[in-house]
């Protein structure tokens, strides 16, 4: 098993919007290409797409043109400068925001088909419970709830995972405190948000790491970059790369509990061969 290639899939979702589910996306992508991954990342926040800003780079195509048969995957992806293969989403594409089940399986088959050229996939999904974020959510190996320490953001992140449990039974959620004044406060935070889901849900949720508020984040979406590239030395910078070593170091998708459908035939392939 140790050497079947297996690509780890990784969603990353808020409840909420605006409390950097974008750059939490981007940032753990770009660490983990730093880090000698090969690293896609699909952008599935139809409608309201905005990773193409985050990186600076500008494709001419996206999930639209593979959507409406015109283009393949590897027609639309396009290789950002901080070498992560960007899928790029519709953004301002009114008719994406609703997106069916048959294209979002469309999309997901279409990954499957280029699975063997990474180790990591990740996915930005949109803010909200809708069918289709938890459509994307339950088709990864693993989720990444970013959630504020603020009492909408808390609310929102817990009705996200109250859906992934309850109804989906999803595993695998780790919660990441984005914002946090410092990495004891979004440990307290993920402390917190455990208790009412062991309470209320039955269910606990894991913690990976906590990104702390940094200016040079925001003045770096300003500039059109990874705050990875723009300010190595940032605190945001460490704490993107703790975020993808933790990631790295985590079991990986084939022992992993989820309803993966990302690679599914693949990860059924790899037990055969086992
Ligand atoms: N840790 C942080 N410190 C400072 N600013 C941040 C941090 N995380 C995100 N931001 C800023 O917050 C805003 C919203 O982030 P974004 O990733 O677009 O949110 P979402 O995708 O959840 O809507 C952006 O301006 C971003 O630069
Ligand atoms: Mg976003």
């Amino acid at each position: 098993m140790a050497n079947t290639h297996c690509p780890q899939v990784i969603g990353v979702a808020s409840g909420k919007g605006g409390v950097g589910k974008t750059t939490v996306a981007v940032n753990l992508s770009v660490a983990l290409a730093k880090a000698g991954k090969r690293v896609a990342l699909l952008d599935a926040d139809m409608g309201l797409a905005n990773a193409q800003i985050a990186f600076g780079s500008r494709s001419p195509f996206n999930v639209s043109h593979l959507l409406s048969g015109d283009k393949t995957l590897r027609e639309i992806m396009v290789r950002t400068d901080d070498g992560v293969m960007l899928i790029p989403g519709a953004s301002g594409r009114r008719d994406m925001a609703g997106i069916s089940d048959t294209d979002i399986n469309t999309i997901i088959q279409a990954c499957d088909d280029v699975a063997d050229d990474f180790d990591f996939l990740i996915v930005d999904v949109a803010a909200g419970i809708s069918p289709s974020v938890m459509m994307f959510l339950a088709a990864c190996h693993r989720r990444f709830i970013v959630l504020r320490d603020d009492p909408s953001s808390i609310a929102d992140a817990y009705g996200t995972i109250k859906v992934m449990t309850l109804e989906l039974g999803l595993e695998e959620i780790y919660l990441i405190p984005n914002m946090a004044t410092s990495q004891a406060s979004g440990w307290q935070l993920f402390k917190r948000m455990n208790e009412v889901c062991t309470r209320f849900l039955g269910r606990s949720v894991n913690y990976l790491t906590s990104v702390e508020s940094d200016d040079l984040i925001f003045s770096a979406l300003r500039k059109y970059k990874p705050v990875l590239s723009f300010a190595p030395a940032s605190s945001g910078s460490r704490d993107f790369r703790r975020m993808a070593q933790l990631s790295i170091d985590l079991p990986s998708a084939s022992q992993a509990h989820g309803h993966a459908q990302f690679f599914f035939q693949r990860l059924l392939d790899a037990e055969q061969g086992a």
